[in-house]
């Protein structure tokens, strides 16, 4: 643990819990590796606290957090200014603290996207077909319309896609059972729904039915290896795991409030995996 002195700049998560969290252990690894006098801490904060723990933070100098369940909609009411992709992700994750105002964005989106083109996957091949309808999928569908993806959705409770769709306009959804069918229409597949997490039963789709040049990621990251992306990777398709998107949606506030810009490499996988593996 490094020592900080007077001017040490702070940042650090809240939710509620945040012991799961692994973004102390990954920003750890940048403020080390980069000599920064900083850190980042987990900040634990009720639901009920949220809005004056925040204004404490402010108080104390902090110069920013990210922001985990329960808080990523209660995050909107504390900003002074939100920017335009959080509110088309429908979720504030990331905050910084500037001359006395709150600012507010969403870098999940980015993380995702990062993550895909840094694993060679090629945005122009055809449309994306995005299992899931929760959090993650409103700012992952988000982020692939921006590049310019043509996106299908299909979810289990069909009135959440829909929902979701007159948010996010152009967006195409399709029943939950047609899933395997559609994937011949489609260049890549995204798994945004919580199947194939430790403990949960794997998603049942049949990739057999998919063009051959088909993308399979999967933002589950507990395990790594989910069986989705052993089955991609046994009929030689592109397999991306959902670690690159954790690591990737930290860089920008990393770079933020330590003014340094990180990089995610095969060293901070490691670093992070290594903890990931205990958990499976
Ligand atoms: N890699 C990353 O950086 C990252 C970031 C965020 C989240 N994640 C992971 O992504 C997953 C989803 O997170 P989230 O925040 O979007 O969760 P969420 O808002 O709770 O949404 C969960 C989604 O999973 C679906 N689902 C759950 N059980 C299902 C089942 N038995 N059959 C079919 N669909 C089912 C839900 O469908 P219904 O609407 O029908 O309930 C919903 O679409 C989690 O595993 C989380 O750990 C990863």
């Amino acid at each position: 643990m490094s020592i900080l002195s007077g001017t040490s700049r702070l940042a650090g998560i809240t939710g509620w819990p945040v012991t799961h969290s692994r973004s102390p252990r990954l920003h750890g690894f940048w403020l080390r590796r980069h000599g920064i006098d900083g850190a980042y801490m987990p900040l634990g904060m009720k639901p009920e606290d949220f809005g004056i723990a925040i204004r404490g933070l402010v108080a104390l100098g902090f110069r920013g957090c990210n922001v985990t369940q329960p808080h990523k909609l209660a995050a909107f009411d504390i900003c002074d200014e939100v920017e335009d992709f959080a509110r088309r992700a429908g979720a504030v994750n990331t905050l910084t603290f500037a001359d006395g105002k709150i600012s507010g964005r969403n870098t999940d989106g980015y993380g995702f996207v990062a993550h895909l083109r840094a694993s060679g996957v090629d945005f122009t091949a055809g449309p994306a077909l995005v299992l899931g309808a929760g959090g993650s999928a409103r700012a992952i569908v988000a982020a692939l319309q921006d590049e310019g993806v043509r996106v299908s959705i299909a979810n289990r409770t069909r009135a959440r896609a829909d929902e979701l769709a007159s948010a996010l306009p152009g967006l195409r959804v399709l029943d939950w059972d047609a899933r395997s069918d559609a994937l011949r229409d489609h260049a890549v597949l995204v798994n945004t729904t919580s199947l194939g997490m430790a403990g949960q039963n794997a998603l049942e789709i049949d990739l057999d039915r998919a063009a051959t040049r088909l993308a399979v990621a999967d933002i589950v990251y507990v395990p790594l290896e989910t069986p989705l992306l052993e089955a991609a990777r046994a009929r030689g398709m592109v397999a991306v795991d959902g670690l690159g998107m954790l690591l990737h949606q930290a860089v920008p506030g990393f770079a933020t409030w330590f003014d340094v810009t990180p990089v995610v490499d095969e060293e901070l996988r490691r670093f992070v995996a290594s903890d990931l593996i205990d958990a499976a």
